[in-house]
């Protein structure tokens, strides 16, 4: 939720800084600004709507010269997105600009303090009491007003600062809310995530929270909130430029879906070793704390809540184990039955959505062991784990996610075999031949690409359908509440998913003639139960787009189109099944004129409750 950037250096700020929040877009972009430090005075420019507004109104930055600047990204929490609530925001006197992401939530005592006081706010935004905070307490030592100013706030917050009165100054601040240095040769950086500053430098600083650092283009310094220096080792990012480039596609969206089998290659193949699973460094250490558990909570929002749908029927099948699936805003406000022998499973692409973090911490405070399925390297999520394991889809740009998710199932699939082997509940040959279903999912989900070269051409029969149903049962029907999502999401379709036999208790009221229903009948065990559910639907003049296995002749009896999926194991299914669906949201929303990479109201880092 909201990107924030920094430089300093040699070279002009402004151009880096739109660069910079192009790659930090999909956190929010309803508005944008930047500002400049130039001879003494700070400059800035904000302009409503997306970062293109932006560059055009500082003519691509040339408008504000100058070698130190901010800039923000925003998704709007706190007051309309307007030129005025932008970021930055400055002080009265034009000596502090700042950049913000997070929430202050003591915001409405500290400006009524600082109104009482004379301090006259100008936005409607939480943030504007931090610049007007710093410049009460500033009497010419930065390092002692952001001290002081971080003392008063209550919240979350990644926090870039610029002085007019400090040449070349830039203060970053951390807590709650994600925030990278970038380590440079004469010039350093900070963002909120890797992918605005991997094009500059690969070296980082992951700040710790209640951290804050000072950067010139020849130091950083890094503080603990008690303004003594820490140090801090430099990392190297694995992910390269190339990975947050569209490369010739027309969408973000499009590209990732199409990377998908690397993605998952990437994923699985360092984790099979002479046919075992092994889970990364920690595969000792892990059986141990295995060995006690009973239950299985898995939390997450949004897509990655859906793959731990898919992870539930995966588990209990597999290692018969009883494991609840939590949406993570939810888990905290129900008095979860999560104790010692509680295994909470998190599942977050960016490790930094604020539920799942919430619901953690409250699954640890209950005496669980956290293991998180995560794609971000040094993300908070990965810091509050007891366990990590990584997906390695690289970055995710596209706000509607997709090797994200398929990553997760992959690593879902990995696990749950890895604990039906140590629970004994696995032949030799069942196993083997699971160990060779997963290694095989990249290439099956590169056939169910091929396999369905109509989806733009059923996307465009479809498109006008203003509501519609994915149903199907099982693994199916998680698919499907993933597959609605996607085109909702993107296309702003009204959708929804049900489990195929529970349609017919009162939903199926809304089917008429024309509506679309897309029946996921992949299991062949499940096949002719939910066939029977897609009879129902036609009887009552729905269009059926059914997705079948390769070959299902069957289908067609009833379905009016399909699309196909390779044979797979069945319980390693969702992985390929998803993929055509993808496609069909993608192409819907196209078809529509819609904006696929950021769609309205979305942001892909959710970092408010
Ligand atoms: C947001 C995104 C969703 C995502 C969800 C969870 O709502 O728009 O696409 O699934 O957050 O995100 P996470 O980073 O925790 O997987």
């Amino acid at each position: 939720m909201c990107g924030i950037v920094g430089y300093t250096g040699g070279q002009e700020a402004s151009p880096l800084l739109l660069d910079g929040l192009k790659k930090l877009e999909y956190r929010g972009y309803d508005s944008a600004g930047i500002a400049v430090q130039n001879d003494g005075v700070l400059r800035m420019i904000k302009a409503s709507g997306q970062i293109a507004n932006l560059v055009e109104k500082t003519d691509g930055g040339a408008a504000l010269p100058g070698f130190t600047g901010i800039g923000h990204t925003r998704w709007a929490t706190h007051g309309a997105p307007t030129d005025t609530n932008a970021h930055p925001h400055m002080s009265n006197d034009g000596k502090f600009a700042i950049v913000h992401n997070g929430i202050i939530e003591n915001y409405a005592a500290l400006r009524q303090e600082l109104t009482d006081r004379g301090f006259v706010f100008r936005s409607e935004t939480d943030t504007e009491v931090i610049v007007h905070l710093l410049d009460m307490y500033y009497r010419g030592d930065l390092k002692a007003a952001v001290m002081h100013t971080a003392a008063r706030l209550e919240g979350s917050y990644a926090l870039g600062v610029l002085c007019a009165d400090q040449p070349g100054k830039l203060c970053a601040i951390k807590m709650a809310s994600p925030l990278i240095l970038g380590v440079g040769v004469g010039e350093n950086f900070f963002a909120s995530d890797v992918t605005a500053l991997v094009s500059h430098t690969k070296n980082v600083i992951y700040l710790e929270d209640g951290e804050f650092a000072e950067l010139t283009p020849e130091n950083i310094t890094v503080y603990d909130c008690t303004g003594k220096p820490v140090s801090h080792s430099v990392s190297r990012v694995v992910w390269d430029v190339e990975a947050a480039e569209k490369g010739g596609y027309d969408h973000f969206m499009l590209k990732e879906i199409m990377e998908q089998p690397r993605a998952l290659k990437a994923t699985i193949e360092p984790r099979i070793r002479n046919g075992r699973i092994v889970l990364d460094d920690f595969d000792d250490a892990f059986r141990v704390c295995f060995a006690d558990v009973r239950r299985i909570v898995i939390t997450a929002c949004g897509s990655a809540y859906h793959a731990g749908m898919v992870g539930r029927y995966l588990i209990e099948s597999l290692c018969r184990v009883n494991v609840e699936v939590d949406v993570a805003s939810e888990l905290r406000y129900r008095d979860p039955i999560i104790d010692d022998q509680t295994l909470l499973i998190a599942v977050s692409q960016s490790g930094e959505t604020a539920d799942t973090i919430a619901a953690i911490k409250e699954g640890k405070n209950r005496g669980a062991k956290v293991l998180s399925i995560v794609n971000v390297v040094g993300s908070t999520i990965a810091k509050l784990s007891d366990y990590v394991i990584y997906t390695w889809a690289g970055p995710e740009i596209a706000v509607a996610t997709t090797k994200g998710y398929t990553t997760q199932l992959a690593v879902l699939d990995l696990l749950s075999v890895w604990m039906a082997r140590e629970r004994g509940l696995l032949t030799g040959e069942r196993y083997d031949e699971l160990v060779k279903g997963i290694l095989a999912l990249p290439e099956r989900t590169q056939r169910s690409i091929d396999l369905n070269p109509q989806t733009g051409y059923l996307a465009e029969r479809y498109r006008d359908n203003t509501s519609l149903f994915f149903i199907g049962r099982n693994m199916d029907y998680a698919v499907g509440l993933e597959a609605s999502l996607k085109l909702k999401e993107i296309s702003y379709l009204h959708s929804e998913a049900y489990a195929a036999g529970e349609l017919k208790h009162g939903t199926i009221a809304l089917i008429e003639p024309g509506r679309l229903v897309v029946a996921l009948a992949c299991l062949d065990s499940l096949f002719d139960k939910t066939m029977s559910n897609i009879k129902e639907v036609k009887a009552r003049g729905a269009k059926v787009m059914a997705v079948a296995r390769e070959g299902s002749r069957r289908i067609f009896t009833e379905a009016d189109d399909a699309l196909f999926v390779p044979a797979t194991d069945p319980l390693l299914t969702a992985i390929p099944e998803i993929v055509p669906l993808q496609l069909f949201a993608y192409y819907v929303a196209k078809a529509n004129g819609c904006e696929i990479d950021k769609p309205r109201n979305l942001a892909k880092s959710v970092t408010v409750e």
